[in-house]
């Protein structure tokens, strides 16, 4: 894959949903994120969280511990399609601006093992960018070869697709403006955002915020840098930035340094 136009971005959950309240996406905000991605004229894979969608059912059901009893299959199909709605609503919406957003269900195209991605049929997503189409892939309910089930994150397959495609950069949309020195909600006099770092220091940095409100079974902030890690070694750049705030996200497509985290190998 050429690298030099090739982006994979995120936008978390708790951009493009109200983590408070069940079932409510931010349709505003998906309309002008989707906007500002139709502006963007290179390949690109778009991965989106659960929010208020998948986490609480999930949480529910505790799909994410594994199958232990028969009871959570229906707690598995309810989280599936809770995804399966806030995809419909995302892809729609890019839809709707011009960007030819094709929905590619992880639950039908991903095996874990232990909770880790070990397969993901990658032909039909690489054909998908030859021609043209912007594949949206999101965290979701897999199987698992060992758990028998599972939750995978859109970070992890954010950080998988990254890797597996050598993108040009990795971009999370999050409702911050970036990785903080210090919690931004506990702490505002002491958090100051965290403009450039290398993936060393990120492997030393421990006091990073964890996120507050709603249900999370992915693991917030910290997982989040889990999955970077290993993506920055790899030398792509990884760049957080706030989808609250108009612009950002065009401005880091098209190259144009913004407010955020620049995460570099
Ligand atoms: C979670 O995906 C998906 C499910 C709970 C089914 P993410 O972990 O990527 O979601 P956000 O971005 O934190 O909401």
């Amino acid at each position: 894959m050429k690298k030099n136009n090739f982006v994979i971005l995120k936008f978390g959950g708790s951009v493009i949903t109200d983590k408070e309240k069940p079932f409510k996406a931010r349709v505003n905000v998906i309309d002008r994120l989707a906007r500002e991605v139709s502006e963007y004229e290179g390949k690109m894979i778009i991965i989106h969280g659960g929010g208020s969608f998948g986490h609480p059912v999930a949480h529910k059901y505790k799909i994410k511990d594994g199958y232990k009893e028969k009871q959570q299959l229906i707690g598995f199909a309810k989280t599936h399609s809770a995804m399966q709605k806030l995809n419909i609503i995302v892809t729609q919406r890019l839809i709707k601006y011009g960007v030819p957003a094709v929905s590619v269900p992880p639950v039908s195209t991903t095996l874990s093992q232990d909770g880790i991605i070990k397969k993901l049929e990658c032909e039909t997503i690489e054909r998908m960018l030859n021609i043209g189409l912007i594949p949206v892939l999101y965290g979701d309910t897999v199987l698992d070869m060992n758990m028998g089930f599972t939750i995978v994150s859109g970070d992890q397959i954010a950080s998988h697709l990254s890797i597996k495609f050598n993108a040009a950069q990795l971009i999370f949309v999050l409702d911050v403006d970036g990785l903080f020195t210090d919690d931004p909600r506990k702490t505002p006099e002491k958090a100051k955002l965290i403009e450039e770092i290398d993936v060393q220091s990120l492997k030393k940095t421990t006091n990073i915020f964890e996120r507050k409100g709603g249900i999370d079974v992915t693991g917030g902030i910290a997982e989040k840098v889990k999955w970077i890690i290993p993506v920055a070694e790899k030398g792509i750049p990884v760049i957080l930035l706030n989808g609250n705030v108009p612009g950002r996200l065009k401005k880091a497509l098209t190259g144009v340094k913004t407010v955020g985290t620049y995460i570099h190998g």
